[in-house]
C-alpha cells in the first residue's frame, strides 16, 4: 500500500518524509486555503521535498475552466497529478486528461458507480470519501470494498486512493480491503507507529540495561 500525506502544510511534510514513509501527496481548496498560501506556491514546493504524485485540484466546475488549470498546473512539475471533482464536467474532463498521458485523480467519489465512471474515463486515482460517509452513519469501508471488486472484474487500473481518512482503524481496514493508496493527515501517519505496549516494552528495556551495567 501507498501512503500519501494529506495537507497543504509544507511543514508537516518536510516532518513526515524523514520517516521515509511518504509516497505522494494529496491537497484540496480547503487544505490550501488553511495554508494562508497561493496553490502553485505551496505545490512548486510540495514538489521540490517529495518525489512521487502531488494532487491539485482545480476550482473551476466548467469544462473550459478546468482544462485551462489543469494545463497551468500541470506546468509546475511532471508529478502532479490533477484533481477533478466526479461531476459530468470533472468526468469528461478526466477523459481528455487521460487521452493526453496526463494523471488525474477524481475526487469526492461516494459511490461505486462514480467509481466505475472514473475508472472508464481512465483516472489514475478514484479518491473515496470513507470518513465523510462514516460521518453520516453510513459505511465508508464497504465502498471501498465494493469499488475494489469492480475494478478486479474488468481489470481497471485506476488506483484506489481511500481518502477522509480519519484514524489508524480506516489504515488497517483500508489495506485489509486492497486500497492501492491511503492518503492520510500528519497525526494519523504519527498514531500508526503508537502502541501503549511498545512503550512500556522499551521503558523496561532500556531500565533492564541501565540496571544491569
Ligand atoms: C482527499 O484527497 C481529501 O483531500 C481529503 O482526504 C478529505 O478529507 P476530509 O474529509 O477529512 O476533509
Amino acid at each position: 500500500m501507498e501512503f500519501f500525506i494529506d495537507t497543504g502544510d509544507v511543514n508537516e511534510i518536510k516532518e513526515a518524509v524523514k520517516w521515509g514513509l511518504i509516497d505522494g501527496v494529496t491537497t484540496n481548496p480547503s487544505l490550501i486555503a488553511k495554508s494562508g498560501r497561493k496553490q502553485a506556491d505551496v505545490i512548486k514546493e510540495i514538489s521540490e521535498i517529495v518525489d512521487g504524485p502531488i494532487s491539485a485540484e482545480v476550482i473551476s466546475t466548467d469544462v473550459d475552466g478546468m482544462l485551462a488549470e489543469a494545463s497551468e498546473l500541470a506546468k509546475i512539475h511532471d508529478n502532479i497529478v490533477i484533481k477533478l471533482p466526479l461531476t459530468e464536467a470533472g468526468i469528461s474532463v478526466c477523459k481528455k486528461l487521460s487521452d493526453k498521458g496526463i494523471k488525474t485523480n477524481v475526487t469526492l467519489c461516494f459511490s461505486p458507480n462514480q467509481a466505475l465512471l472514473a475508472a472508464k474515463n481512465g483516472a489514475t486515482y478514484i479518491s473515496p470519501f470513507i470518513g465523510r460517509l462514516d460521518d453520516i452513519g453510513h459505511d465508508g469501508m464497504a465502498l471501498i470494498e465494493e469499488i475494489r471488486a469492480i475494478y478486479d472484474n474488468y481489470g481497471f487500473s485506476t488506483q484506489i486512493l481511500a481518502a477522509s481518512v480519519r484514524h489508524g482503524t480506516h489504515v488497517r481496514d483500508a489495506a485489509m480491503v486492497g486500497a492501492d493508496v491511503a492518503t492520510m493527515p500528519y497525526k494519523v501517519i504519527q498514531q500508526l507507529f503508537k502502541h501503549p505496549l511498545t512503550d512500556i516494552g522499551l521503558e523496561k528495556f532500556l531500565a533492564d540495561h541501565k540496571n544491569s551495567q
